[in-house]
């Protein structure tokens, strides 16, 4: 019998996520759906309440759930714990438990990019300490990762996220000026802002000029497909990747919790890609 999987959030008009797991439910022949719930703030309790009643099966998180979702569940993994938010909740029994799959879906992507099995012997700039940055500072310094440097335009709370780091890997936490006198200290530099992503597509969230060569450039951004920080990074050389890889391994670690079978990445990529014009 076909299972009801959703994503919970406000707005959700522009959101991949449907079109991705419908796409992998109608090719792997299953009579699964995904269905967009949209849920205000106030809202979200009563939403939830009507998910374990219907039966859904499992959903997807996102703005501005992510964090205000983990009382109203009835267990969370450690990793979201840690990371502070919930993107993934599945059901085991008759109870609702929140995981995190951000994090480790960027992890596998950027390990992908780099090619390597590890990040040991990196040293790697994280700019931003929001939301996005958690996921990925986390599960980075759990990864072995020789160290690591949080920079934000508010330095406390780049501060703050380097002290949930720090019990698994060496954690500076500084400002963007500071970040952008030492860039060619790092192998491989994140973007977790929002700056460059549509309509700020004009603006980049640090210089590009002092990056060392063969660094590795990673943007969180899929819209546009190339920010202007990627351009930049590209056309100086670097290893350049934007946040699709992340946003569809996100997807795929959710499909596996939920229904314990492998959905088709190349697939999920074509079909995210194509509605974003980028083929
Ligand atoms: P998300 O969940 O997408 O990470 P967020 O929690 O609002 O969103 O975090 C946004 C991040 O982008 C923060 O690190 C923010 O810096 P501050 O903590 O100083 O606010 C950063 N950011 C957003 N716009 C910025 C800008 N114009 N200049 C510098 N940093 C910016």
């Amino acid at each position: 019998m076909g299972k009801l999987f959703g994503l919970v959030g406000h707005p959700l008009g522009h959101s991949m996520s449907p079109l991705m797991h419908n796409t992998e439910f109608r090719e792997l022949g299953l009579p699964h759906h995904y269905q967009p719930f949209e849920l205000k703030e106030d809202e979200l309790e009563e939403g939830i309440k009507a998910m374990r009643l219907l039966g859904v099966e499992g959903f997807n998180v996102t703005i501005p759930h992510k964090v205000s979702i983990i009382p109203m569940l009835d267990e969370v993994e450690q990793e979201a714990m840690e990371i502070g938010a919930v993107n993934t909740v599945y059901r085991k029994e008759n109870l609702l438990i929140g995981a995190n799959t951000d994090g480790q879906g960027y992890l596998q992507s950027l390990l992908k990019l780099t090619g390597e099995d590890s990040l040991v012997n990196k040293n790697v700039l994280v700019i931003g300490a929001g939301g996005a940055a958690r996921a990925v500072a986390v599960s980075i310094s759990r990864s072995g990762v020789s160290s690591m440097t949080i920079a934000n335009r508010t330095v406390e709370k780049a501060e703050k996220l380097s002290d949930v780091c720090r019990p698994y890997a060496e954690v500076d936490a500084i400002s963007l000026e500071l970040a952008n006198l030492s860039l060619e200290a790092y192998d491989i530099i994140i973007n977790t802002t929002s700056i460059g992503m549509s309509p700020d597509i004009n603006n980049v969230p640090i210089p590009v000029q002092d990056v060392k060569e063969g660094v590795v450039m990673s943007d969180l951004i899929y819209n546009p497909l190339e920010t202007l920080w990627l351009t930049e990074g590209r056309e100086k050389g670097a290893i350049t990747a934007n946040g699709l890889s992340m946003f569809v391994e996100q997807g795929a670690l959710a499909f596996e919790k939920w229904l314990g079978i492998k959905p088709d990445r190349s697939r999920m990529t074509e079909t995210v890609l194509n509605k974003l014009g980028g083929k």
